[in-house]
């Protein structure tokens, strides 16, 4: 048997009972590395006289053609195994039963906010946000309430420095300010988020939610808001007929201000929103002061609208007959799975907001 022949059959062999990418890479190495089986032997052709060169290169030729041949079929071969033994492994036996799990809930303040949101969005409202933590000018100077005014003793501020220059805001109403110091009228947002009040009991939380609304442009009037208030109480309560008044109030912000009450009586000792000879008080508002338009460097010769002010939580307690406030904030989950919503069905106008 030649030199060839033999390193041909140690090749056969070590082939055959390759395994693994790795088996073949050492193969490689032991014929065609730098001292390999292969290549000492083209080293010898040097020496060879002419005749016998020729003859030897071109079997050493074939042979080298053979076993490269050779190592790539076994390595697409090895890939395949290896490709179909992972594919069986992760098969996924899609006849397996669902196992059981719990579902989180939206808690319905969350749930009320995603609702309006999605009202108000359907008359051209965007929503802003601001800071809980805001500066004692934006939450109260600014909103026509300077230092001396009666209102600020009336909204209970948690005060978060000395100086009382910095506070956790005690409605979302500063947030008028920054969006129009922010931007270049018209405005038509509203800012639902937390506020603040040292108060607690049955109907006050120290935190509880608050939901602004404010529109300013050109030529806006009393009507407008009316028409606004009005399309957003019947579409909120999800009824076609509403009673509605408009109380005339005070706030410093806003002149004229108004306080709006929803008729609603008790029928099974249930509270049916709507109609009634009873009245509930949803939410304060009114035509925006001059002064704050100033303030927010809003010209008030070309500009006017309105602003709202109204409590979340007790339009969600209203709503869903929830009938204490300490409830919302004590992360109880088996009142959650009661009271709270399914995650997956988004509220919106023409889907339905809470069916
Ligand atoms: N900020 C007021 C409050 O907390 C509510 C309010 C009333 C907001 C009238 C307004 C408004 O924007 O116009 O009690």
């Amino acid at each position: 048997m030649s030199e060839l022949d033999k390193i041909s059959s140690i090749f056969d062999a070590k082939i055959g009972s390759a395994k693994s990418k790795e088996d073949l890479q050492n193969l490689k190495t032991e014929f065609f590395g730098k001292n390999g089986k292969i290549t000492q032997q083209f080293k010898t052709l040097a020496s060879l006289d002419p005749q016998k060169r020729k003859e030897f290169a071109s079997n050493l030729n074939k042979i080298k053609d053979d076993l490269t041949n050779q190592l790539e079929e076994k390595s697409s071969e090895i890939e395949n195994i290896e490709i179909n033994q992972k594919l069986k492994n992760e098969k996924v036996d899609i006849t397996l039963p669902v196992r059981p799990y719990q579902q989180g809930k939206i808690h319905p303040v969350s749930q009320v906010i995603d609702e309006i949101s999605s009202i108000f969005s359907e008359i051209g409202f965007s929503v802003a946000e601001g800071p809980d933590v805001e500066t004692e000018y934006n939450n109260f100077t600014a909103l026509n309430t300077p230092e001396d005014h009666p209102a600020r003793d009336m909204h209970d501020t948690f005060y978060l420095d000395e100086n009382k220059k910095i506070l956790l805001r005690t409605h979302t109403s500063p947030v008028q300010i920054r969006a129009m110091l922010n931007g270049k009228p018209p405005f038509k947002i509203i800012v639902p988020g937390r506020t603040y009040r040292c108060d607690s009991d049955q109907t006050h939380a120290p935190m509880f939610h608050q939901l602004e609304g404010l529109h300013i442009d050109k030529n806006i009037t009393m009507g407008h808001l009316k028409g606004c208030l009005d399309y957003f109480v019947k579409e909120f309560f999800e009824v076609k007929k509403i009673k509605m008044r408009f109380r005339p109030s005070h706030f410093p912000f806003t002149e004229p201000s108004a306080e709006v009450d929803i008729g609603y009586r008790i029928e099974n000792d249930k509270i049916v929103i709507g109609e009634g000879d009873k009245w509930l008080e949803v939410l304060g508002c009114g035509m925006v002061h001059p002064n704050v338009l100033k303030n927010a460097k809003v010209d008030s010769k070309k500009y006017q609208g309105f602003a709202f002010g109204m409590g979340i939580d007790r339009l969600a307690m209203l709503k869903y007959g929830i009938n204490d406030l300490r409830a919302f904030f004590e992360t109880d989950y088996r009142w959650l799975s009661h009271f709270g919503f399914d995650p997956l069905d988004v509220p919106t106008n023409y889907r339905g907001l809470s069916k």
